[in-house]
This record gives C-alpha cells, sequence and structure tokens, in this order.
C-alpha cells in the first residue's frame, strides 16, 4: 500500500527572501514534493508564490494554485476550502508530499489553517506540518525601527475589520495595536487616531520586505487614497493608563535559591 504523504504548510515571511528559514528552504529545493500555492481569484497571481520564485527557487514539475476567494460569504468560503483540501488529499494519497506556500506565518491568519482543518476534518490521520514564519508585523517592526514591546508592554494584533469602536476600545488595554487589514476602513481608522492625538505614534506599511515595499510616517496624508490589501498600521500608545502591577522578577529568598540550586 502506498504510504500518504505529509502536508507542510511553509511559511514564507512578508516578501523578502532573505527572510525565508532555512527549514522553508530546504523544503522549497525538494524536487518530489508538490507546491500549491493560494490564490484569491483565478486572475490574480500568488503573492506566496511570487516570494518563493524572487527567491530563486525553481517551480516543481508539480504545482497548483488553489482559490481562496475574499468573502464573507460562508457558504461560499466553506465551499472552497472543502475544494482545496479535497485537491490537497488526492495528492497525498498519491504518496507525494505536498508544500503550501504562505505569506507571512501559516499560522497568522493564513489560509493554511482553513485548508488544514478541513482536511483534518476528510481526514483525521492527514499528516500535517507547519514550518513557522517571520510575520507581517514583526518585518515591519523592523522595517519601521519601532519596537513591537518592550518592558511590560502590551499588545493587540486585529484584524481593522472589527470596526473603530472595538479599536478605540483597545486604546485602553494595550500598548502597541497592530492594526491588520487596514485597507477598507483606513479613513476612519486614521479620523480616529487623529482624535485621540496618536498620528504621531502611527505608521504605515504597504508590501513589507517586497521590492514595492512603502512606507508612510505622515499616515494623515493617506486619507482619501487607496491602498494595498497588504498593509497595516503599527499604532504605538503612550498615553495609556496602566493600573497597579507587580513589576519584573520577584526578588528570590535565600532558602528559594538553595532549593533550585539543589534539585538542579
Ligand atoms: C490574510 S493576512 C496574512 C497574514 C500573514 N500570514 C502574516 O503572517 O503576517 C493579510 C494581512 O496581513 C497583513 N500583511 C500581510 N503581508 C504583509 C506585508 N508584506 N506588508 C504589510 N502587511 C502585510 C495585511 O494587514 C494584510 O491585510
Amino acid at each position: 500500500m502506498t504510504q500518504t504523504g505529509t502536508l507542510f504548510g511553509v511559511s514564507l515571511g512578508p516578501g523578502d527572501p532573505g527572510l525565508i528559514t532555512r527549514r522553508a528552504w530546504a523544503l522549497l529545493e525538494r524536487r518530489d514534493a508538490i507546491w500549491t500555492y493560494p490564490v484569491r481569484s483565478l486572475r490574480k497571481d500568488s503573492y506566496a508564490l511570487d516570494i518563493a520564485l524572487r527567491a530563486g527557487l525553481a517551480l516543481p514539475g508539480q504545482h497548483q494554485s488553489l482559490l481562496f476567494p475574499m468573502t464573507h460569504d460562508a457558504e461560499k468560503l466553506a465551499r472552497h476550502w472543502l475544494k482545496a483540501a479535497e485537491t490537497v488529499r488526492e495528492m497525498l494519497a498519491s504518496g507525494q508530499d505536498v508544500l503550501f506556500l504562505v505569506e507571512g506565518d501559516a499560522s497568522t491568519y493564513a489560509s493554511f489553517c482553513y485548508l488544514a482543518r478541513v482536511l483534518r476534518e476528510l481526514d483525521p490521520g492527514a499528516r500535517i506540518e507547519i514550518v513557522p514564519g517571520v510575520t507581517s508585523f514583526n518585518a515591519a517592526c523592523a522595517q519601521l525601527q519601532v519596537p513591537l514591546s518592550e518592558q511590560d508592554d502590551t499588545i493587540a494584533i486585529v484584524p481593522a475589520a472589527y470596526g473603530i469602536a472595538a479599536v478605540e476600545k483597545m486604546l485602553d488595554d494595550f500598548d502597541t495595536l497592530v492594526l491588520m487589514k487596514v485597507k477598507p476602513l483606513l479613513d476612519d481608522l486614521i479620523t480616529l487616531l487623529e482624535r485621540r492625538g496618536l498620528l504621531a505614534h502611527s505608521r504605515f506599511i504597504e508590501k513589507a520586505g517586497s521590492p514595492v515595499e512603502r512606507i508612510v510616517t505622515d499616515v494623515a496624508e493617506l486619507k482619501g487614497t487607496k491602498v494595498n490589501y497588504l498593509s497595516l498600521l503599527l499604532v504605538k500608545n503612550p498615553g495609556r493608563e496602566r493600573g497597579d502591577m507587580q513589576r519584573g522578577c520577584r526578588k528570590k529568598t535565600s532558602t528559594e535559591i538553595e532549593e533550585e540550586e539543589t534539585q538542579e
């Protein structure tokens, strides 16, 4: 009986081929695995595939795009996730390993999460491995030279689609807000940041790490303009009021230190 293959979620980082991990690279150099990659429509290119090709990796003999449309229609989404999972399942059944190329990190708002979940539903014994990667916001912080967190900062990573009221509420609790998927709400977000005096503490980045990366430090100038879907806002919230907290590490007593030393 043919041994079934393994599905690998291969994270490629946000766009700079230099951020592909050695583990991902080694998998992508294999010629015996099938490459699959997400497209939002059959007329669109795959950003994930583009990262791999820009890195100088060659498409293997077998490769296939999988359609993950951008829609909130739950029934349509379920249909496409099922179709993608069935396609991958057939490939695995032939004994071949399947690489699913992911932009950024495979566990962070990635179509890979849906693919893996539905594949597991179809076949609870399916073999799945995930290669972690650099997220868009980690790369954004590096490019913008803005720390994601310092000391005891709290961080919220939020798809801005939650709406302006939800984002505003988070300003009470978080020192850093990473606002993902900002495209449809950008004007409203800028108005909020202006009202809360946070424009000077906000930065915008589009296609971080790619050759067409765009950084905007004066976020207000984006008002009324169109931005790419692959863009995010990094908002620092320096005025947040903090409650009492136990700062740093509690000082250990000499008895606790001795106890730890005897256990080692
Ligand atoms: C479906 S999520 C994918 C997240 C990705 N898996 C990650 O690890 O960052 C898409 C959102 O991630 C953000 N994003 C992804 N790639 C980006 C990039 N290269 N530059 C800026 N934002 C990016 C944008 O906010 C975009 O709307």
